[in-house]
């Protein structure tokens, strides 16, 4: 006879104790976030470590002479390396700070956009899009003349349809698309689809805010031209993102805003700026953001990032194949090649009477069009419910989840 082997879990389940945020109740109920896809919880390192340097090294960056001032500029400029290791970037100077994905999406419209596009050049998009990677097009489609289009979503499995694909890049300048997902899930082939953008001289930009806390994430492997991501949806603070952007593209785009840090000497009718990055970042940055999220690279990438796709995967699949036995339930987005969140509706059971419920038994989820309005108009739904996990969300979690949503059923069906 031999002995059944226990597999070590992918990520042990004591990661929850480094997250103060997920040992208080709810309404009387241990608190059950599954709102990641909004934004993920911050482990102590992080907290710390903006603790730490407001507490010690607090100044404005590259401005000063004094001990203070360097230590800051040193914190803020070893946080730039940080993101560069973590996207594996050829060079520190393709790393732009930004505020978010929004921001660094807006960025690439206004500076890149506005530079390369002009009347009838088109932008390519998908359906799924978020509305941050839609209407800075919009947008830059009405200030230029472009036109935008969009490659379609196939129904509720929520793959992109690209059938059309090489007749679409042959007319296209840009393709920009989500690399997950945030309302189905979907994980789109991107560096394929790079590689094809690149072989018909397309320019491409990655919408990283779903995929850059949960998977590994190579941007030479990606083969992407920009690439934005989000601080807070990976562990780190708000108010806190990149813009990935080769370097080649970076020394043509005009700067984005104008102001301090990014001039290298100004006259009353002309400036001159400094070379990129800098050249993008104008004001007094998030100095304290940035430290913050170098923090939250080091936590994940000791986790592995491997270990925590491995684990968000396991927890979307089996959450799925629960939510299967609910009668009249239509769960959007593929079986396979998922990230770590599941979207549905319930025949008869209100979105927001859904999770109004659920919160009051302690269980946080979201409901509404997640910023796709578009993507919910093609399924023909107003709204879905979405559970989104992550590394620290646990089996035993997903059953509580599903237990609250059974009592929801049965009181209002
Ligand atoms: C796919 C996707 N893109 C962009 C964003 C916007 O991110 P942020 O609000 O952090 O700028 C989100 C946020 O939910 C997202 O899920």
């Amino acid at each position: 006879m031999t002995a059944e082997v226990q597999s070590e879990p992918a990520i042990p389940e004591t990661v929850r104790d480094d997250f103060p945020a997920l040992a208080q109740k709810i309404n009387g109920h241990p608190l059950v976030y599954f709102d990641n896809a909004a934004t993920t919880q911050k482990p102590r390192a992080v907290l710390e470590a903006v603790a730490k340097y407001y507490e010690h090294d607090n100044a404005n960056v590259h401005r000063g002479i004094h001990e203070l001032s360097n230590r800051a500029t040193a914190a803020y400029e070893d946080a730039r390396d940080r993101v560069a290791r973590f996207l594996n970037t050829p060079a520190r100077e393709d790393i732009i700070f930004t505020r978010g994905t929004t921001e660094a999406i807006n960025l690439v419209a206004a500076t890149w956009g506005a530079a390369n596009l002009s009347e009838g050049d088109i932008i390519l998009l998908t359906e799924m899009e978020h509305h941050s990677n839609l209407v800075p097009w919009q947008l830059l489609a009405q200030r230029t003349g472009a036109r935008l289009e969009f490659i379609p979503v196939t129904g509720d499995d929520g793959l992109l349809d690209l059938t059309d694909l090489e007749a679409r890049l042959g007319r296209a300048k840009l393709l920009s698309l989500a690399h997950i997902s945030n309302a189905l899930g979907t994980i789109n082939p991107v560096a394929d689809l790079c590689a094809r953008a690149r072989a018909a001289g397309v320019t491409t930009c990655i919408d990283a805010a779903q995929s850059a806390g949960h998977l590994p994430l190579d941007v030479q492997t990606l083969g992407c031209d920009f690439l934005a991501l989000s601080g807070h949806k990976l562990c780190g603070p708000t108010g806190i993102g990149v813009l990935y952007a080769r370097r080649e593209l970076q020394d043509a785009m005009p700067p984005y805003q104008g102001g301090g840090e990014m001039i290298a000497k100004v006259a009353l009718e002309t400036s001159e700026y400094h070379p990129p990055p800098h050249k993008f970042e104008a004001g007094t940055p998030n100095i304290a953001g940035a430290v913050g999220m170098s923090a939250a690279l080091d936590y994940l990438d000791e986790l592995g990032r491997e270990n925590i796709c491995v684990h968000d995967t396991d927890l979307a699949n089996y959450a799925r194949d629960q939510l299967e036995s609910f009668e009249g339930i239509r769960i959007f987005g593929p079986e396979e090649e998922r990230g770590g969140l599941v979207s549905f509706v319930l025949k008869d059971v209100h979105a927001l009477d859904l999770a109004t419920m659920a919160d009051q038994q302690g269980v946080a989820i979201r409901i509404g069009h997640h910023c796709t309005q578009p993507l919910h108009d093609r399924l023909g739904v107003p709204a879905t419910a979405r559970a989104s996990f992550y590394f620290y969300n646990t089996r035993a979690e997903v059953g509580r989840f599903i237990e609250v949503l059974q009592n929801v059923v049965q009181l209002l069906r």
